[in-house]
This record gives C-alpha cells, structure tokens and sequence, in this order.
C-alpha cells in the first residue's frame, strides 16, 4: 500500500474528514520520523511560500505554521490583523483569496465565519488549509491531538475519550469528535454546562450515525475515573452574544490536582490552549498534563502536512 502522503499534493484541508484514516497515519509517521531526525526534509521547501491569512487572534495556529515552513527551509508572508489587509476596505474573501493564489504556493487561513475556508478552497488555486472558521472545524488541531493521542497512548482503539468546557462553540471539539469516530470502539463523554452542549449535528447527526457510543453530563468528578483522554477547552469568549451569560458560565469547570486524583494513573490531560482559568497551574506539574507537548507536536505534524501538500516528500 502507498504511504497515503503522495496522494495529498495540491489537497485542500477544510475540515478532517477530508482526509482518510490511512493519509492521516501517513502525515503522523512522517510527523515522528521528522521529530526523531530534525534534519530529515530540513531544506525540502526551498523557494517555496506559505500565505497564513489570519482574521482571527492565534499563536499556536500561526506560528507553528510558520515555524514548519520555516524548518522545511520555505518562506512565509500574510498578515496577523485583518485590519492591515484589504478585508478593511470590503474585499470579497474570492478576491483576496485569488489574488494570494497568485503569490503563494498554499494558503493557511483562519476565520471567524463558518464555511469561510470551503468558500476559500473554491477559489484558490494553491491548496487551502483551514486553521479555524468560526465554530466549525480546526482540522490541523485536529492532527496535532491525534497525533499526541498516538504517541502517548499508542493507540486511539478502545479509549474513552472526555471533553470538557465550551462544547457548543469550541470548533477544535467538533473536528475532534468527528475524526475521533472513525476509530473503532473509541468512547466519548461529553461534560459542559447544558448552555454549551455539543451541536446536535455532532451527536445525532454524527456520532450516534456512525455507531459511536457517547453520552453527555454537567458533572466531570463524576466520570473522571473512567477517562483515558481528558479534552478541556476554554470557554469561547468571542463567539457569545453577551458578557453576562460569558461571566455566568467561564468558571463552570477547573481542573485541580484534588480533581486529578480520581484520574487513572496513564490518563492524559489535553488543551488546544490558549488556557484561561480552566486548568489549575499546578496541574502543570502533574506527568500526565500533556498540553504543552501537544503544541509542540503541532508543529511537527504541520511540517508533515505542509511538506505532503505541496509534494516535496
Ligand atoms: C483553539 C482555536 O483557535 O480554536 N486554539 C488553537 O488553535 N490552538 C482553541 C481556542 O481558541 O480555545
């Protein structure tokens, strides 16, 4: 069988069912080997350029994208403030997006409208990768947990897998939830406030669809036993119509070392990050937080997926 990578040149990632199970363990062993061989693909991208257009806040999304193009030897150019870009004239997103096309040979955006990178993928020219429209789908966050998953549990058969926080608007969720389906015998609890459950088409529409067992409760102490995967997210601030019910429902959960005591000893602790207040610090400590290695494998699985899309490798 082919390694699944030679087949991404010139694809579009919008959201993770884009690619198959076999082409993400394609982009995830050629993630490893760049993390065991830094060296490996280090000059692959020369001469080439990476757009990331941002109309939205990032650190991780951005830089890790920029540091990946930059460890593959390419260049990056794009604009971090969508106030310094021609949108703040009325630009159509077709036009901007055609217009970078001719500059670039991909585009990574991010944007607060949902649909906004399928709009761009149609028409691009370049391959389009989205880093996040609105509360849709962050597939690339997506790669970068699956591949955390994998390297620190071995396996995603047969876990049981609890996000915790913002499920209606936290978008890294909803692409998590959604690959995560596709592995055989992969449990799910979903645990928020009722004001923030997961969108129905996740659930009813997705998970119970593709036989996925799962439930939904309020209570982490309750099912924290039982995790092998735990998924916090933050409260998403930016997607809420007022600051009352945001102020009402940011603290709903904090995950303390009190609260990690009933926790399985090889339980891992996930974050896309940014953190707020959902993790107490001094879980930092704890050798099961692996939120900060998860960024890091954020960037080796983007030098993956840069290098295969743009068919250096
Ligand atoms: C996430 C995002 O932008 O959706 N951040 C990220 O890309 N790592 C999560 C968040 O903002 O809460």
């Amino acid at each position: 069988m082919r390694s699944g990578r030679t087949e991404l040149k010139g694809r579009h990632l919008v959201e993770p069912g884009d690619f198959s199970i076999e082409e993400m363990s394609g982009l995830f062993s050629l993630a490893e080997r760049i993390e065991a061989d830094p060296a490996y693909l280090r000059e692959s991208c020369r001469g080439k350029l990476l757009a990331t257009l941002f109309f939205e806040p990032s650190t991780r999304t951005r830089l890790s994208f920029e540091a990946a193009m930059l460890r593959l030897g390419g260049s990056c150019l794009g604009f971090a403030e969508p106030g310094s870009s021609s949108a703040a004239k009325g630009e159509s997103l077709a036009d901007t997006i055609k217009t970078v096309s001719c500059y670039a040979d991909a585009i990574v955006m991010r944007n607060p409208k949902e649909g906004a990178a399928v709009v761009a993928s149609r028409y691009a020219s370049v391959p389009v990768v989205n880093g996040g429209d609105g509360g849709h789908h962050h597939p690339t966050q997506t790669l970068t947990d699956l591949l955390t998953i994998r390297r620190l549990r071995g396996r995603f058969e047969g876990l049981t897998v609890g996000f915790c926080g913002d499920l209606k608007f936290g978008r890294t969720v909803h692409s998590l939830a959604k690959a995560l389906s596709r592995y055989t015998g992969v449990r799910m609890i979903f645990i928020s406030p009722p004001e923030l459950r997961v969108p129905d088409y996740i659930t009813r529409g997705g998970l119970a669809k593709a036989g996925v067992e799962y439930r939904e409760t309020d209570r982490l102490e309750k099912v924290m036993g039982e995790l092998d995967v735990l998924y916090m997210t933050r409260v998403q601030r930016e997607r809420f119509f007022n600051e009352e019910d945001y102020i009402r429902l940011k603290d709903s959960y904090i995950l303390t070392m009190e609260k990690m005591a009933a926790a399985k000893d090889e339980m891992i602790v996930l974050h896309p990050l940014p953190r707020v207040n959902e993790i107490a610090l001094e879980v930092d400590a704890d050798p099961r937080a692996a939120y900060f290695k998860q960024a890091k494998y954020g960037m080796y699985v983007r030098m993956a997926l840069l290098s295969s899309i743009l068919g250096v490798v």
